[in-house]
């Protein structure tokens, strides 16, 4: 019987040695430690031993079981590790291969061109607010000198929501909202869209872009104004570029200017940009009118101001050379990629 427990030991750790996976294994398990196992069996008949040989034989007996159980459980985990590690192998990623490019966007050109006339104004001092693309008639017409039934109004065909709420037609709404919130002194740039009913062409748009701008304080004069306009054209354009003041008319301000600036295509001499003239216009602006103050809550005795407001759209197609407003609002990606 020792013989055959030895014997059945041997068949059973070779098969665990040869078995490749866990079904196999388990088969091995049953075969020889199963209820109905083989060694079950040897242990089964021990009752035909004498009591000297059953003791020997069961301690043997027992060995072969614990032989067999730890090469199997031994076999399992080493099979167990081999999976894990090909697992592993298949599922590595090779961490030096080129990634695909990522697609990064890029800014629109009006913003490009808008963060420029920002920085240059903040670096002069300037604040940047925000204001409603909805407005009322109160800070977009009343409190800016435009009365209900003033002509002015009719420079600016307006889109109506209601009686009194509309599309801004100009960010000047934001220098009467500024003014009655804070008393001077008071210097801030208000960039936005604003709405007028115009027919689309290659120079029109009914939706476009401008920069207000807003100075108010004790002693502040017309010199105050062509000093920050000048540097401002001047950095934007390059320092060898002519601005010039023309008188003109705004109701919101008094006296008025518009400023056109040599054409940076061709510095003056005139060509298609700007059309033969060899000038561009870039803004309007102006003292601001006593009324506007007083409307506001600012004593115009004590304090003046200047203010302007700039197209940022016209800018941005001069310095870019782009033909037709239309492009810089229709999206096209291949255009705007090649900012
Ligand atoms: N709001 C004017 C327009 O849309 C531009 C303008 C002119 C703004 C003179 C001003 C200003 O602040 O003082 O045509």
């Amino acid at each position: 019987m020792k013989e055959k427990l030895e014997q059945l030991k041997c068949e059973a750790l070779a098969a665990i040695e040869k078995s490749d996976s866990a079904a196999a294994l388990e088969e091995i398990r049953i075969k020889y430690l199963g209820k109905k196992g083989e060694l079950t069996a040897i242990l089964k008949s021990m009752g035909s031993l004498s009591a000297e040989e059953r003791p020997v034989v069961g301690q043997m007996a027992n060995e072969v079981r614990g032989a067999i159980d730890a090469a199997l459980s031994e076999k399992s985990t080493v099979m167990e590790k081999a999976a894990q590690e090909a697992k592993l192998a298949a599922e590595a990623i090779d961490v030096t291969l080129p990634s695909k490019k990522a697609k990064i966007g890029a800014l629109h050109p009006l913003n490009k061109v808008l963060d420029d006339m920002l920085d240059i104004f903040q670096s002069m001092g300037f604040d940047v607010v925000d204001g409603p693309e909805v407005e009322t008639d109160h800070y977009c017409f009343e409190q800016l000198n435009v009365p209900a039934d003033h002509p002015a109004r009719d420079m600016q065909d307006t889109f109506y929501l209601t009686d009194s709420l509309l599309l801004r037609t100009q960010t000047s709404a934001a220098q009467a909202r500024t003014m009655e919130k804070t008393q001077p002194p008071i210097r801030m740039v208000c960039p936005g869209r604003v709405f007028r009913a115009d027919e689309v062409d290659a120079t029109h748009s009914p939706v476009f872009h401008q920069i207000e701008g807003l100075v108010v304080d004790k002693g502040i004069t017309m010199c105050d104004l062509k000093g920050v306009l000048e540097q401002f054209a001047h950095e934007i354009y390059g320092p060898e570029t002519k601005v010039k003041f023309r008188p003109s008319f705004f109701p919101f301000t008094e006296p008025s200017v518009e400023v056109d600036v040599t054409c940076s295509e061709c510095g003056g001499k005139g060509c298609r940009v700007c059309k033969g003239a060899g000038w561009i216009e870039i803004l309007g602006a102006g003292m601001v009118h006593p009324n506007v103050l007083k409307n506001c809550g600012i004593d115009p005795e004590e304090y003046t101001g200047f203010a302007f407001g700039i197209g940022l759209d016209r800018l941005t197609t001069t310095r870019y050379k782009i033909s037709d407003i239309r492009l810089l609002f229709e999206n096209d990606k291949r255009f705007l990629d090649q900012f």
